[in-house]
């Protein structure tokens, strides 16, 4: 396997890939890449150079992804040699926001109401539809965002200048969707097989803060009627959407229904913690699903469980040198990405199982602290 990026996913995915002797290659943009760290077998070069891809086509049987910031033009010169997966058609949809939603619309799956602003008047047209929906309304940047950044919430017409002017200085296309009053975020892991075999694991809950996923909790702690919603809408847009390997599908819960954020044709944050957490983790069925072998269940192995995220703190410790505090929290699972620390940079995640929801959200918190990782939203009382 060839996995395009180097991150802390196809970190990941190369300890799944080790358990079951699968040769894995990594394109690294940079020597420091959590991926290239671990990796024996490193391709040098940025995705979006044809001579890199085209180099670690060449070693490998099957091309995977770690992240989604490629051009999907650039794959298919490579589908003579290399079978890639998720299908460059199905990764064009975790590309661009806007040919996700307009594609799933299509397929009448419930969404948030959005139009894609690529008319000569982007302001015109964004003021137009807010006033149909009412402010605020959220702009979204269609390629190249992550973790809340090309997103954003405004208020009014003058804020929405603002970010049209500065995505339009950047060359981005932007849709506006109408701002959802959230109760709960969620996601669904799906992973697929070429021949349309499809297995899911149980929705989750996550918490986002500043637009960043902090937590992850299992069981959603949500009505059953919500929670089957999700998982059913989800089955359908893996169906929709026909990506072999994982696709996460993040969700929300609010105004009375549930409707579809946005897609990831890959193994993603909110499915970290099925990999103490589940039969088969989302990095081994991801491998399973792009080289088409029998995928692995997904069933809970316990009843709850919680993951958290760690982040760099404000001091610049290095997550590293709190090892030993944090693996003194019982239970705790510790993963570290070998990252540079850097305040706010996302450097690992901590799991943790049991039985009690309130026990595992505070022992994974209390590791994460230790960890140096502050918790906003009071999130620590919170679960205590
Ligand atoms: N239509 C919306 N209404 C309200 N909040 C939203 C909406 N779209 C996104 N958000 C908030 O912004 C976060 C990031 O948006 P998302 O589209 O998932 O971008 P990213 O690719 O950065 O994860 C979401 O998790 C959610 O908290
Ligand atoms: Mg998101």
């Amino acid at each position: 396997v060839g996995i395009v990026g180097a991150g802390q996913l196809a970190r990941m995915t190369l300890e799944a890939a080790s358990a079951l002797g699968v040769e894995a290659t990594v394109l690294a943009a940079r020597r420091s890449d959590a991926a290239a760290l671990v990796c024996p077998r490193v391709v040098h070069g940025s995705p979006d150079d044809a001579d890199a891809l085209a180099e670690l086509a060449r070693r490998c049987d099957v091309l995977t992804f770690d992240h989604e910031q490629v051009d999907p033009g650039l794959l298919v010169p490579l589908l003579a040699g290399v079978a890639v997966r998720p299908e460059p058609a199905a990764l064009g949809l975790s590309v661009d926001k806007a040919h996700c939603r307009r594609t799933l619309r299509d397929a009448g799956i419930p969404q948030p109401v959005f139009s894609v602003l690529d008319g000569a008047d982007p302001l015109e047209q964004a003021d137009a539809f807010a006033a149909g929906v009412g402010w605020p309304v959220v702009l979204k940047a269609a390629t190249g965002g992550y973790d809340g950044k090309g997103v954003w919430i405004v208020d009014g017409r003058a804020e929405a200048a603002e970010v049209i002017e500065h995505a339009g200085a950047l060359g981005v296309t932007l849709l506006v969707e109408a701002y959802i009053d959230i109760d709960a975020e969620l996601a669904v892991q799906v992973a697929r097989t070429p021949t349309g075999d499809q297995v899911a694991w149980p929705v989750v809950r996550t918490v986002q803060h500043d637009g960043v996923c902090r937590e992850v909790l299992v069981p959603a702690g949500l009505p059953a009627e919500v929670t089957t919603e999700a998982e059913e809408i989800a089955g359908r847009v893996a169906h929709v959407v026909g990506a072999s390997g994982v696709l996460a599908v993040e969700l929300f819960w609010g105004g009375g229904r549930v409707t579809v954020n946005e897609i990831a044709t890959r193994p993603h944050n909110s499915g970290h913690w099925t990999i103490e957490g589940a039969s088969c983790s989302q990095f081994e069925n991801h491998l399973r699903g792009v080289l088409g072998l029998p995928l692995g269940e997904t069933t809970l192995r316990a009843p709850c469980v919680a993951s958290v995220n760690v982040f760099g703190g404000a001091d610049g410790t290095d997550p590293a040198d709190r090892l030993a505090d944090a693996l003194s929290v019982p239970g705790a699972h510790v993963h570290l990405y070998g990252k540079a620390a850097r305040p706010g940079r996302k450097l690992g995640h901590v799991t943790v199982l049991g039985t009690d929801p309130g026990a595992v959200r505070a022992l994974a918190w209390e590791a994460a602290g230790l960890l140096g990782t502050a918790a906003p939203y009071g999130a620590i009382a919170e679960a205590t």
